[in-house]
């Protein structure tokens, strides 16, 4: 059996464009979050609070959130990966705090300079503070499917962050194919294990479509009862410290498998591809979002 309802997560503000050349206007960055949330979308994840030197597309995370008009019900998150980020965050009042760190050494090095090791030690600060501000906190497990290079990562390795992260009181762990990777067997196998010691209600899942397995890969996490599953619009995005990393899977083509399986996610296909009719000419590249090209031909 597969659960009834799921939440999709559309992280393509932050993760789609952190890994576009062309530099989004904060103006169409805020129009663009509107029309998702008029998709019927309740959680963006708005931008990141990072150095603007490592990613300059989200430069403008500060102002992003100054320009949003947020609906009532609608979670406005960002990533946030130290003392720093926490502190311009929780001047823009963010909903969620979401932190990341990856299961392999390599990828979390090039990712913000530090060791795993190092980087939990900062972001026990940071989950410590930002759930004294009475935030909630989100946490990335990168690489857990795979490494570009390091190669395969140890369900042991997967299993050890998940539970320093949650020893932190982060509230839900979102577990990243970062270069899209994964395959379905794959998935049932790490979820297996991950669900002997962490309830499957606080277990999310983050797919790149790289090898086009990302939606098959999601069909194997609801068979494992997983019911978060996070999305870029129009298929945008990547990781700028992943090689051969390419979007997230497109927001409408889980839609659409969702409601194809009668699976409700209570987002509106039509909303979405819409969304991402507005983006695209703003990045310059044409989105490999399914639905959005058949919308196109017709
Ligand atoms: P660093 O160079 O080691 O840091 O970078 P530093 O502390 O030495 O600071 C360097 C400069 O950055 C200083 O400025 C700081 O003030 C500034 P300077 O003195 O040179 O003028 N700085 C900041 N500015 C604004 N906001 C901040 C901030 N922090 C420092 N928060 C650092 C370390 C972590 C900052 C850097 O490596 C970084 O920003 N990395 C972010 C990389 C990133 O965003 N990667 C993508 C997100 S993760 C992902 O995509 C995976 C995911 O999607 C899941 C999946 O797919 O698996 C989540
Ligand atoms: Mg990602």
């Amino acid at each position: 059996t597969i659960p009834a309802k799921a939440i999709l997560k559309e992280v393509g503000p932050r993760d789609g464009l952190q890994n576009e050349q062309a530099l989004v206007s904060t103006e169409k960055k805020v129009a663009w979050i509107e029309k998702l949330t008029d998709a019927g979308l309740n959680y963006i994840e708005v931008s990141s609070f990072v150095s603007p030197k490592w990613i300059p597309a989200l430069a403008d995370a500060d102002d992003v959130f100054r320009y949003l008009k947020r609906k009532d019900g609608v979670t406005y998150a960002a990533l946030v990966p130290n003392a720093k980020g926490l502190e311009r965050a929780l001047r823009a009042d963010v909903d969620e705090i979401g932190v990341f760190v990856s299961a392999s050494d390599t990828h979390n090095r090039r990712n913000v300079n530090k060791s795993t090791e190092e980087t939990l030690t900062v972001l026990n600060d940071v989950a410590r503070e930002a759930k004294s501000a009475g935030k909630t906190v989100r946490g990335y497990v990168s690489t857990v499917f795979g490494c570009p290079y390091e190669g395969r990562v140890s369900i042991g390795q997967v299993e050890k962050t998940a539970h320093a992260l949650l020893d932190m009181g982060i509230d839900e762990l979102s577990l990243g194919d970062t270069i899209g990777v994964a395959n379905p067997l794959q998935v049932k196998q790490v979820i297996r294990q991950l669900k002997t010691t962490i309830p499957t209600g606080r277990l999310a899942l983050h797919f790149h479509n790289t090898r086009g397995l990302a939606c098959a890969n999601i069909m194997a996490g609801l068979e494992q009862n997983i019911q978060v599953f996070d999305g870029a619009n129009g298929g945008l995005g990547g990781c700028p410290y992943a090689k051969g990393a390419t979007g997230n899977v497109a927001t409408e083509d889980v839609q659409y498998m969702m409601e194809s399986i009668g699976v409700d996610t209570g987002v509106s296909l039509k909303g979405l591809v819409k969304a991402a009719e507005y983006i695209e000419p703003h990045v310059g590249t044409k989105l490999p979002s399914y639905q959005l090209q058949l919308q196109q031909e017709e």
